[in-house]
């Protein structure tokens, strides 16, 4: 039996890519994190990603400034941090101290990496051409950190309703990757 469900909610079913953190700082130097269901990578070379970051946020005024942020992967031990993260703005809170996590220097750009977090990725506008139409932004990774020390790597999936999906095994095909051999290292 296929039920359908509306149109509208086609993110349901595809926005199950990790949930991030986005983290910013303003040209006042205060430094901000958004939660981030909807991104996607575009490019491998150079590595672009496509970010959904609206005027709704906070800190869609620190990005349009800078053009800098950091996208910050949190493991599924933060999944509660991260989802309240995602539902209370930065404008008169400072969600590093709230929430206990440590900003840390990035090398690329002045957005800090966030420290409990397995990966972070520093990255700079590379084209806002459809900010004003999708709330698009299309980020250029400069660098990439992984926190190799850290035991917990499992990574959550928004189902797009509140519900999160946790990485579960690892099915490793490479060897039938005939085709994209050159990406398998
Ligand atoms: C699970 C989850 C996913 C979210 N995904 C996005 C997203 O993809 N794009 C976006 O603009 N806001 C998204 N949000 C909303 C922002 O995180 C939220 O507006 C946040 O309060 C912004 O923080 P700020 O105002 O301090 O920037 C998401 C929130 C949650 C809880």
């Amino acid at each position: 039996m296929l039920n359908e469900l509306p149109a509208e909610k086609a993110y349901r079913v595809l926005e199950s890519g990790p949930i991030v953190m986005v983290s910013t700082r303003g040209t006042d130097g205060r430094v901000n994190l958004m939660t981030m269901g909807f991104h996607m990578m575009m490019q491998h070379e150079p590595p672009l990603v496509g970010a959904i970051i609206g005027p709704w946020d906070y800190s869609h005024r620190a990005l349009s400034d800078t053009g800098e942020c950091v996208l910050a992967v949190p493991t599924v031990d933060l999944a509660e941090t991260v989802v309240d993260i995602g539902n209370c703005s930065g404008d008169a809170l400072d969600k590093f101290a709230h929430f206990g996590l440590t900003p840390a220097s990035a090398q690329t750009v002045e957005a800090p990496l966030v420290r409990e977090c397995w990966a972070n990725l520093e990255c700079r506008v590379a084209d806002d051409g459809w900010t004003r139409r999708y709330n698009l932004w299309v980020l250029e990774v400069q660098r990439v950190w992984i926190d190799t020390a850290r035991k917990e790597t499992r990574l959550v999936h928004h189902q797009g309703d509140g519900r999160f999906s946790v990485d579960g095994d690892t099915l490793d095909l490479g060897e039938r990757m005939v085709r994209w051999r050159y990406l398998m290292d």
